[in-house]
C-alpha cells in the first residue's frame, strides 16, 4: 500500500490526535468571536479568509489530518469536516444579518418626516417705480388716456426744436444734453413723445407717455443721469386751463391717496403758454413745514400748461380748432414721496433688502 500522505505530513512524523483535538476547539471558540465581531463585509471576508483560506487555521488543521494515525482520523477528521461546515453556516448567517441592518439602516435614514415645516421660496416683489408707474397708469388709464411710448434714442428736431426751443434757446442749456456720437441725443424728458403722437395723429388726442429720460447729472440723494417721466398731453376742440387744473389736482389727490392741497404757480416752458409748476402740500407734514419741504409746506412735483401755439402748429395741429395742455412731471419723485423714501439712489441701488419692502 503506497503511502498517500504529503511529503511534509510524511516529513513531519504523526500528529497527537489530542492535541489536534484542542486546537479544534480553541479554533471554533476563536472562530465564533471573529464572526461575531465582523462589522461589516469586508471584515467579515477577513474572518472568512484568516480560518478557511488556503492558508487558513482550519484549513492547516485539516492538512495534518495525514499525519493522524489512522485509527484515529475518522473521528477527529470528522469533528474538522463538521466544524468546517459550521463556520461556513455561521459566516453566511452573519452576511445575512450584516445585509439586513444595512437595509434597515438605510430606511431608517431615508424616512420622510411629514410634519417638518416646508421650505420657503422667496418670492419677488415689484420695485417701488414699478409700483408708481401702475399707479399713475391706472388713474389716468380709468380717466380715458391711452398709454404711448416713444423712442430714447431721440433726434433734436423731437426733443428740442419742434418743441418750440430753438438752437441757443437758454432753456438747452438746463438740459444736460447727452449726445451720441451720430448727432442723435438720449431724450432729455419724454415731451418729443407729445410731437411724435400729434404728428401722426389727429385731434382727439388723450395721452401719457411713461418711460426713462437722460441728463448728464452725477447720482445723489435727488439726481441721477437716468431718471423717469411721465408725459400728459390732451389735445381736442375747447381744451382750457380749467381741464389742466382739475385733471392735475384730481391726479396727485388720487396718486397720494390724499386730499392735499395743489396751488399752480406761473411759470415758463417753451412749448407751453402759459405755464405752470405745480406745488403739492407736503406729504410728510401736511403743509406745516418740515425738513422735507425746507419748512415752506409746499413740495414742486411738476411742470404743465397750455401747448403753444408754435408746438401745434409745427406737429401739424389745426391750431385754429384746437387748443390743448401738457403736464410732465418725474416719476422717481411722485414714488420716493408717495413711499416715504428719503434718498432717490435708494432706487437704482438694487438692494434687496430695501426693494423687499415693496410687495
Ligand atoms: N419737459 C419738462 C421737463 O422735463 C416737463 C414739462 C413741463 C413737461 C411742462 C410738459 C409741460 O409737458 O407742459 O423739465
Amino acid at each position: 500500500m503506497s503511502d498517500q500522505r504529503s511529503p511534509e505530513a510524511r516529513a513531519a512524523g504523526p500528529a497527537d490526535p489530542q492535541d489536534l483535538h484542542r486546537q479544534a476547539a480553541t479554533l471554533e471558540q476563536d472562530a465564533a468571536a471573529a464572526v461575531a465581531a465582523a462589522a461589516d463585509k469586508k471584515a467579515l471576508e477577513a474572518v472568512r479568509v484568516r480560518f478557511l483560506g488556503k492558508k487558513g487555521t482550519l484549513t492547516g488543521l485539516l492538512k495534518q489530518m495525514g499525519r493522524v494515525p489512522a485509527a484515529e482520523r475518522r473521528v477527529i477528521g470528522g469533528r474538522i469536516n463538521t466544524l468546517k461546515q459550521q463556520l461556513q453556516e455561521t459566516i453566511e448567517a452573519r452576511r445575512g444579518a450584516i445585509d439586513r441592518a444595512r437595509l434597515r439602516r438605510a430606511m431608517a435614514d431615508e424616512v420622510v418626516d411629514v410634519t417638518l415645516p416646508g421650505r420657503r421660496r422667496p418670492g419677488g416683489s415689484l420695485h417701488p417705480l414699478t409700483h408708481a408707474f401702475r399707479r399713475i397708469e391706472d388713474i389716468f388709464g380709468a380717466a380715458g388716456y391711452e398709454v404711448v411710448s416713444g423712442p430714447e434714442i431721440e433726434d433734436d428736431h423731437h426733443n428740442f426744436e419742434a418743441l418750440n426751443i430753438p438752437a441757443h434757446h437758454p432753456a438747452r442749456a438746463m438740459h444736460d444734453t447727452l449726445y451720441l456720437d451720430n448727432g442723435l441725443l438720449l431724450r432729455t424728458h419724454t415731451s418729443p413723445v407729445q410731437i411724435r403722437v400729434m404728428a401722426e395723429r389727429s385731434p382727439p388726442i388723450r395721452i401719457i407717455c411713461p418711460g426713462r429720460v437722460y441728463r448728464k447729472d452725477e447720482l445723489d440723494a435727488s439726481h441721477s443721469p437716468m431718471f423717469h417721466q411721465v408725459e400728459g398731453l390732451v389735445v381736442d376742440e375747447g381744451v382750457a386751463f380749467a381741464d389742466l387744473k382739475g385733471t392735475v389736482v384730481d391726479f396727485v389727490r388720487r396718486f397720494f391717496e390724499r386730499d392735499l392741497g395743489v396751488r399752480f404757480r406761473p411759470s415758463y416752458f417753451p412749448f407751453t403758454e402759459p405755464s405752470a409748476e405745480v406745488d403739492v402740500q407736503c406729504v410728510h407734514c401736511g403743509g406745516a413745514g418740515c425738513g422735507a419741504c425746507g419748512r415752506t409746506g409746499w413740495t414742486e412735483v411738476m411742470g404743465c400748461g397750455m401747448v403753444h401755439r408754435n408746438v401745434l402748429e409745427m406737429a401739424g395741429v389745426d391750431a385754429e380748432r384746437n387748443t390743448g395742455f401738457a403736464f410732465g412731471f418725474g416719476v422717481d419723485r411722485f414714488a420716493t414721496l408717495f413711499f416715504g423714501i428719503d434718498n432717490m439712489r435708494h432706487l437704482f441701488d438694487n438692494d434687496l433688502r430695501f426693494l423687499g419692502q415693496f410687495a
